[in-house]
């Protein structure tokens, strides 16, 4: 291997929900021998039987899929949290020995101990945070299985909103030679030293594991978006120390290059290698993108020099139908329907996100705020920031940290000494981005944590927005969060019976302000930078203003799927320069004919003119936060609205009254998607009339299928809905729902079918293809040999092995049971000399784990032969229990006959755990 291997462990885990019980002896011998490094008892060992456990691929939540309870808390979506074990079984390849092995994973909700070949490697503290761990010194390698375990614990939360449950983002196995960049070694800043001239930094760390200083090259390579080679420097040799990090640093200045902007999100890559006497040792890569970011504490935020309202949500990170195990295509999915909507800002309520939102958000140019979960300058709490500013130091996107969102030590000298030291960590890391924090009291105080803070963020408190600016003028400001507004997508009447909230944008929490109050407030005010809505997504959890049976918030611009709420459009109409022009309610209101309905709009224009079945109600000057409200008497037809600007008309909308749904359409997300078993999309279904227009208000269930694929989830919006998110079962509300759908590997079409009752079914077919898929650690796979049996007696002499047994003998052999639970066989105590024989007929599989099959005895005691249809096979002597392996040809599978003649060497003797096949 010339260089390092990223190998995915995203496969095949067994998974178990609860705990395990572990019988705990109490006789020295067990307690002493369980304290021992490799002796965890139970899950981590190898010879633990997980056969009946489920099989799944990570990211898994499986607190999605548990039921809704009352008993639980409004808080997490009435979702149970729960205890759990993931256990996994891998071989490493011979040609990894003497490398640095690592295993990554990139978050687990919420605490969870890692345990390795039977130890205890790592117990973490955070859902949000990843981490890494050295595996080099406790690996087996060739045959030998390693056992990678994990126990979960999501019963202890670290937020008030659904987080999930289970190792619900990647993990990684990853190699490298001795010498090569760590983890996040790679960083890069980036100024502008004259117009057009930027000078960049590139700081490489060095691990140099050997035992020998070592000189090392390093090239570097920066290639710009259009994969052109721009730069490639190579550095003078530096010499590493044996045993130590070092660090190199590559300067060098290009000239013009692509800015990176919102709109035009241009980026580069930075391709770095490392050179031991011209052999490439190991090659890591990093993105970065030339832009500029300040705060003006009277203009706002400034990008490339330019100010920008950020334009921002807060989100939390699950999705509608699969949780927070949200496939990686989903964040972008997740931005592109930010960025409909006119948001250019994102701030990640309130922890360290996924990496590829991050991903999305440099692509597509969105701004982030990074957050970090827990307010704590303890070495745990430094850590989790650390691990925040070494990940995400490098996206463009990333314009500022977070470093904590309403803490009630916020007002106080203690926590500005805490937002003091966790801003210096930060600082000392990157002092390139912004450090905040999320102030929702304490803004008055004499001493606060404002006082060591980059740039204040204020969650709600509108009134205090220009008493603050007045009380520190140097100091930027935002609006952290905002809004908390509640509405039910395509719900035009409130009904709180029925938890139903509509959508004129009137209603939101004591403490907030609807879409349109928030941005009057905001774009009165040049210093204030933004705000940040509460929240872009609805979101599981907090359903606010009500508690069961509701699930979900109310809060969102978009409900869960993404389908976007009136307010979608209200929040485009204020962010976007172009003419939009939305109006509301729908028109089916059968029923109603003559009753007075309300309509509104959202526009930027004007004036707006409404007609309604040919009938014009006029023009109406249109206040951008305030809009125009009509009430006009229902008759089915349609609501027409005509905006203009500068008397001309710009842009209008329609809503006509549809007929009864006749048919089911699905529309997917994108046409085509890959098969390599990782790509994921949504796709909507809708109820149409004959003339394909959706039905907004209809409400029914529908089954939905997919040949080739599978169902990730499905959800509908409705934030009182209890339907199993992971079934293909689901009601659609007000005119639709979503499937989450993955390919199965290799497929190459995949159809997609949703019927009902009620209507004509709908069909679409995908095309798949194919991409470059991540090299993955496969499971090993075992075969349980059970059904042993054994000599009644034992014999002094040495018997014949294969000797003729009668079928029907039950005389002279017993039942055994050979596994760890059975424990040593009776019958071999002080028996020193004496012989058993074990026998079993059984099946050899032609191949396991891709390749013939090896039998494997986890503990055998004593001096054992073994026979397979006769003939000897594999021997040993052991005086103490010891694991032994049999190889086993072509030849031997099928049906075959397998004997074991053991003789006592000493105080016992036998096979006193599993057999297996693997
Ligand atoms: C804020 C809080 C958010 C969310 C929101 C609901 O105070 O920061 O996490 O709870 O209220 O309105």
């Amino acid at each position: 291997m010339s260089t390092r291997v990223a190998l995915s462990m995203d496969k095949d885990w067994s998974f178990h929900l609860g705990e395990v019980d572990e019988p705990v002896e109490k006789t020295h011998s067990y307690i002493y021998n369980t304290s021992k490094a490799g002796a965890c008892p139970g899950v981590p060992q190898e010879d633990f039987d997980a056969r009946d456990w489920e099989t799944v691929n990570v990211p898994h939540d499986w607190a999605i899929r548990q039921p809704f309870s009352e008993d639980g808390a409004a808080n997490w979506g009435y979702k149970p949290g729960g205890k759990a074990w993931y256990r996994k079984v891998f071989a490493i390849p011979e040609k990894y020995r003497d490398k640095e092995l690592t295993i990554e994973f990139e978050g687990i909700a919420s605490h969870a101990v890692v345990f390795f070949n039977g130890s205890v490697i790592h117990r973490s503290f955070s859902a949000y945070t990843p981490f890494q761990i050295d595996i080099s010194d406790r690996a087996h390698f060739g045959t030998r299985p390693n056992v990678l375990a994990v126990f979960v614990d999501a019963d202890v939360w670290e937020g008030w909103w659904y987080e999930g449950a289970g190792i619900y983002r990647h993990v990684w196995l990853n190699i490298k030679n001795p010498i090569h960049i760590p983890q996040y070694g790679l960083s890069i800043r980036m100024e502008e030293i004259e117009e057009n001239t930027w000078k960049v930094n590139l700081f490489t760390n060095i691990c140099n594991q050997t035992e020998k200083d070592t000189e090392v090259r390093i090239s570097t390579t920066l290639v710009d978006p259009d994969q052109e080679l721009e730069v490639n420097i190579n550095n003078e040799g530096v010499v590493c120390e044996a045993g130590e990090e070092s660090q190199v640093e590559t300067e060098f200045t290009i000239e013009d290059p692509k800015v990176w902007d919102i709109e035009e999100p241009n980026i580069y890559e930075v391709i770095t290698k490392v050179f031991v006497e011209d052999e490439l040792v190991d090659s890591d890569k990093t993105i970065c993108g030339f832009r500029t970011i300040a705060m003006d504490p009277k203009k706002g935020f400034l990008l490339n020099g330019r100010p920008v309202k950020l334009f921002g949500t807060c989100n939390h990170q699950d999705f509608g139908g699969i949780g927070v195990a949200v496939p990686d295509a989903l964040h972008e999915y997740r931005i592109e329907r930010l960025k409909a909507m006119g948001s250019n800002a994102y701030r990640c309520a309130h922890g360290m996100p996924h990496k590829e939102l991050l991903d999305a958000c440099d692509r597509m140019g969105m701004l982030v705020i990074d957050e970090n979960r827990n307010f704590e300058t303890s070495e745990e709490g430094l850590t989790q920031l650390r691990t925040m500013v070494l990940r995400d130091r490098n996206h463009p996107s990333v314009i500022m940290y977070s470093i904590f969102n309403e803490e009630p030590l916020q007002g106080t000298e203690e926590g500005k000494r805490m937002a003091q030291t966790m801003r210096d960590e930060i600082r000392a890391l990157d002092d390139t981005r912004f450090v905040t924090g999320a102030m929702h009291g304490g803004l008055d105080a004499e001493e606060s944590a404002v006082d060591s803070l980059d740039v204040c963020g204020i969650n709600y408190q509108t009134d205090q927005y220009d008493s603050f600016h007045e009380k520190h003028p140097d100091m930027p400001v935002f609006a952290s969060e905002s809004t908390s507004a509640f509405s039910v997508r395509s719900c035009y009447e409130d009904d709180d019976e029925r938890h139903l909230i509509s959508c004129y944008d009137e209603r939101c929490a004591d403490w907030g302000s609807t879409v349109r109050q928030t941005w009057k407030d905001i774009m009165a005010r040049d210093f204030m930078a933004g705000a940040f809505m509460w929240t872009g997504f609805d979101y599981l959890g907090e359903p606010t203003p009500y508690t069961w049976p509701s699930v979900s918030s109310y809060f969102g611009m978009m409900d869960t799927c993404g389908y976007a709420k009136d307010a979608f459009y209200m929040a485009k109409a204020i962010f976007s320069r172009k003419p939009v022009c939305h109006v509301l309610p729908h028109w089916n209101h059968r029923g109603r004919e003559g009753e007075m309905i309300r309509v509104m709009s959202h526009t930027n224009c004007d004036e707006a003119e409404l007609i309604v079945n040919r009938k014009s109600y006029g023009r109406k000057k249109i206040d951008l936060y305030e809009q125009a409200k009509w009430e006009v008497p229902y008759q089915p037809g349609y609501i027409e609205l005509i905006g203009y600007k500068d008397g001309v008309k710009a842009a209008h909308d329609v809503k006509i009254t549809t007929g009864e749904p006749v048919r089911l359409k699905i529309v997917p997300w994108h046409r085509g998607m890959y098969n390599d078993g990782r790509d994921a999309m949504p796709v909507n279904i809708y109820a149409v009339d004959e003339k394909g227009r959706g039905v907004p208000d209809a409400s029914f269930e529908i089954d939905i299928s997919v040949e080739g694929g599978v169902i990730l989830g499905t959800c509908n919006g409705d934030p009182t809905c209890h339907e199993d998110f992971g079934s293909g079962h689901r009601s659609l509300f007000n005119g639709r729902c979503q499937a989450i759908v993955q390919a199965e590997e290799g497929a190459s079409q995949m159809v997609i079918s949703a019927v009902a009752p009620e209507v004509e079914f709908g069909s679409l077919m995908i095309p798949l293809s194919t991409r470059k898929t991540e090299p993955f650690v496969e499971s090993i796979r075992q075969q349980y040999l059970t059904g042993w049996k054994m000599t009644l007696e034992l014999f002094t002499e040495k018997p014949d092995v294969n000797m003729h047994v009668d079928e029907f003998d039950m005389n002279t052999w017993m039942d055994v049971q050979v596994d760890e639970k059975a424990g040593t066989p009776a019958i071999f105590e002080d028996q020193e000399g004496k012989y058993g024989i074990y026998r079993i007929r059984t099946k050899i599989p032609e191949s396991i784990n891709g390749r013939l099959p090896v039998l494997h005895f986890e503990s055998v005691w004593g001096e054992c032969s073994v026979y397979i249809n006769g003939e000897l096979r594999g021997e040993t002597a052991r005086e103490w229990p010891g694991p032994m392996d049999v190889e086993l040809r072509e030849k031997d599978t099928g049906t075959a006959e397998i004997r074991v003649l053991v003789k006592s060497l000493n105080f016992n003797a036998g096979l006193h755990s599993m057999v297996v096949f693997r």
